[in-house]
């Protein structure tokens, strides 16, 4: 696989139609590290921390897993999240979650935690923070995947809870490079979360937001606009708006499409009526990614075998996605080179 070059692009026709996709070294920018608790560690984790779950075994866990839209989703995710009581639950999580993306080909990932859905339920901050930055900090001797922590804020908490969190976080010296915007997106613009953007910045955080998963394009614009993102999280629905897509092509916008994502939470019909090809088409700067990949079907490797089954991308557009995630990574210069070194040396 030679002579990457910068820019999304799309071959005309699909040469390896039958072929198993082979796995790319890629970077992970949109992951959720509480939507990596696979029902068997939810179970042993509320076993370990003498839990009640409601449901009484995994097959009744896994019958939840039908979701009709993101609120659905959100529910079990947040409910599921009581086992997690203690510095180890959060390492445990995160150990799993790094082990299998290593298998999936992720060299480098941006990992999201929501600190608000653990303070609101008595867990300190300090401990779901130090649980999973204690496995962050030997991520690449123990797993070969260089990784930077986000926190983000719940769009439907108000956004005094977030300045407060955010404060607290930098006040313990939190190793966290970026922060970002998730939970119930329509309905919570990106507008109300201003000032927590703007506080971010001033201490030197890279900045990044869930837009246009379920709310309309110009959310995904508010949150060019008025949070100053650098990336945008999901975004798929800015395909409605010719405008705005010829705005992200020009200052080539990263977006972390996540399309096991988007047809779990019913964004999408089918992975066949999934935007990706047609982003790409575009010149959008678009990569793949889990999203909470327990809860959606699969890991980045699981994202790109089914969209090649459906889409039978070329080696060439499965590169180009690839390198985009690594373009599109908050990692240092030195580590982005590295990567595309060792994605052009395929
Ligand atoms: N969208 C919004 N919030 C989230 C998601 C998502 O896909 N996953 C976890 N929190
Ligand atoms: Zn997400």
């Amino acid at each position: 696989m030679e002579n990457i070059v910068e820019g999304p692009v799309v071959s005309e026709l699909p040469d390896q139609a039958a072929a198993p996709a082979k796995l790319l070294p890629v970077a992970e920018l949109h992951l959720h590290i509480e939507g990596t608790l696979e029902p068997e560690l939810i179970f042993a984790l509320a076993e370990r921390n003498g839990i009640d779950l409601p449901y009484p075994g995994l097959d009744e866990l896994r019958r939840r897993y039908q979701f009709t839209d993101l609120q659905s989703f959100l529910d079990l995710y947040y409910a599921n999240m009581a086992v997690l009581q203690t510095e180890q639950d959060f390492a445990d999580m995160t150990r799993a979650y790094l082990e299998r993306a290593a298998l999936a080909g992720v060299r480098h990932a941006e990992i999201m935690m929501d600190p608000q859905a653990h303070v609101s339920r008595g867990i300190p901050l300090e401990t779901c923070v130090n649980g999973v930055a204690s496995v962050l900090a030997t991520s690449v001797e123990d797993y070969g995947i260089s990784t930077i922590l986000i926190a983000a804020f719940l769009r439907d908490l108000p956004e005094d809870s977030a300045l407060e969190v955010l404060e607290a976080l930098l006040a313990m010296g939190a190793p966290i490079g970026a922060v970002g915007l998730d939970s119930a997106e329509v309905g919570n613009p990106p507008a109300k979360f201003e000032r927590v953007f703007a506080r971010a910045r001033e201490a030197g955080l890279r900045l990044t937001a869930h837009a246009g998963e379920e709310g309309p394009p110009s959310y995904i614009i508010e949150a060019l606009d008025v949070l100053g993102v650098e990336r945008i999280d999901h975004g798929i629905r800015c395909m409605e708006d010719p405008g705005l897509v010829e705005r992200l092509v020009d200052a080539r916008t990263p977006l972390t499409v996540c399309p096991l994502s988007n047809v779990r939470l019913r964004t999408v019909d089918t992975l066949a009526d999934h935007p990706l090809p047609a982003m790409l088409a575009a010149g959008l700067n678009v990569s793949v990614n889990s999203d909470d990949p327990a809860y959606f079907g699969g890991y980045v490797d699981d994202n790109f075998a089914q969209l090649q089954a459906v889409f039978e991308l070329s080696d060439f557009d499965r590169a180009r996605l690839a390198a985009n995630s690594v373009h599109s990574s908050f990692a240092s210069e030195e580590r982005k080179a590295q990567l595309l070194d060792e994605l052009n040396g395929l």
